[in-house]
């Protein structure tokens, strides 16, 4: 990056870190655009999230709320730093806050933990806004599995990780709705899925083929009516296996996206929505 860059970035964030903390109460209304739901999503609730943030002010005002700062700054913790970006975590603070609500469960699933940022990020948002409801985050704790097929390229990178470190930063955040479950997800994953009962969003991040079909498939037999698939590898050109997980699915199940940017989001079980998202207005 050349140094007008870094200078530029740096004096950016040291904007946003001085701007004075303001609740983000609403999102802004989308003038012109109906609220409607077909081919199992709503495109004017993926474009409410995203337009606003991509090429608006939507993205600041949400940096400024004091709760997405407090789990922002939880996920950045050194023992956990996540990999995720953070037009990510703002869209996931924006999916969370605004749209969990109208769902039947507010329980998360995460398939792909790293160092357990992003699931601290999520616990300390559900801990704010919804105190019944869990969080159980899913991985090897032991870098990625074996590759089964050639379409994978992952990067190296997935091996710093110390469980325990992670485990007890979450205890000193206090957060006790999120729970680490080691191990392959092909083997953890139907009990978590039993035990949260229904889920309203399930986070897949797990870069491989493989097990971002698996991640799909269960995921979608335990979401909520409406429930949101979060999808955030399928974006990266380092990770078309997940690219492909994720074409596999639109045409196995003959689904539409609700949004593209900054993540793939998919609506299960639709069906039922249409009323529940109705009523939710
Ligand atoms: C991109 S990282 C997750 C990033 C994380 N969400 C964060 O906040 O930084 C992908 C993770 O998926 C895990 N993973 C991939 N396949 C898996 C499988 N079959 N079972 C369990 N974990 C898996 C890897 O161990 C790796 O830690």
């Amino acid at each position: 990056m050349h140094l007008k860059d870094r200078f530029s970035n740096l004096l950016c964030s040291l904007r946003r870190k001085l701007a004075s903390p303001k609740i983000l109460e609403s999102l802004p209304d989308v003038q012109g655009m109906e609220r409607i739901f077909e081919n199992g999503r709503c495109l004017y609730d993926g474009y409410q999230r995203a337009t606003p943030v991509k090429y608006g002010s939507l993205g600041e005002q949400v940096r400024r709320d004091p709760v997405y700062r407090k789990a922002l700054a939880a996920a950045r913790l050194p023992d956990v730093e996540s990999m995720v970006v953070e037009s990510r975590f703002i869209n996931l603070f924006i999916l969370v806050k605004f749209f969990l609500r109208n769902l039947n469960s507010q329980n998360i699933i995460e398939f792909g933990a790293f160092k357990g940022g992003s699931a601290i990020f999520m616990a300390t948002l559900l801990a704010e806004y919804y105190p019944d409801a869990r969080i159980l985050s899913l991985d090897t704790f032991a870098g990625l599995p074996a590759l089964k097929t050639g379409v994978d390229k992952p990067p190296e990178d997935f091996l710093a990780i110390n469980l325990e470190r992670t485990r007890a930063t979450a205890r000193s955040l206090g957060l006790t709705n999120l729970e680490y479950v080691q191990g392959l997800i092909e083997d953890t994953a139907a009990e978590s899925c039993l035990r949260l009962g229904a889920i309203g969003l399930a986070h897949i991040d797990v870069v491989l083929y493989g097990p971002s079909v698996f991640a799909q498939n269960i995921a979608w037999d335990h979401m909520a009516p409406g429930g949101y698939i979060v999808q955030d590898d399928a974006l990266e050109p380092t990770c078309p296996g997940a690219t492909l997980a994720v074409e596999e699915m639109i045409r196995r199940r003959g689904l539409s996206m609700e949004q593209i940017w900054p993540q793939i989001v998919f609506r299960a079980n639709m069906q039922a929505t249409r009323a529940i998202a109705i009523a939710g207005d």
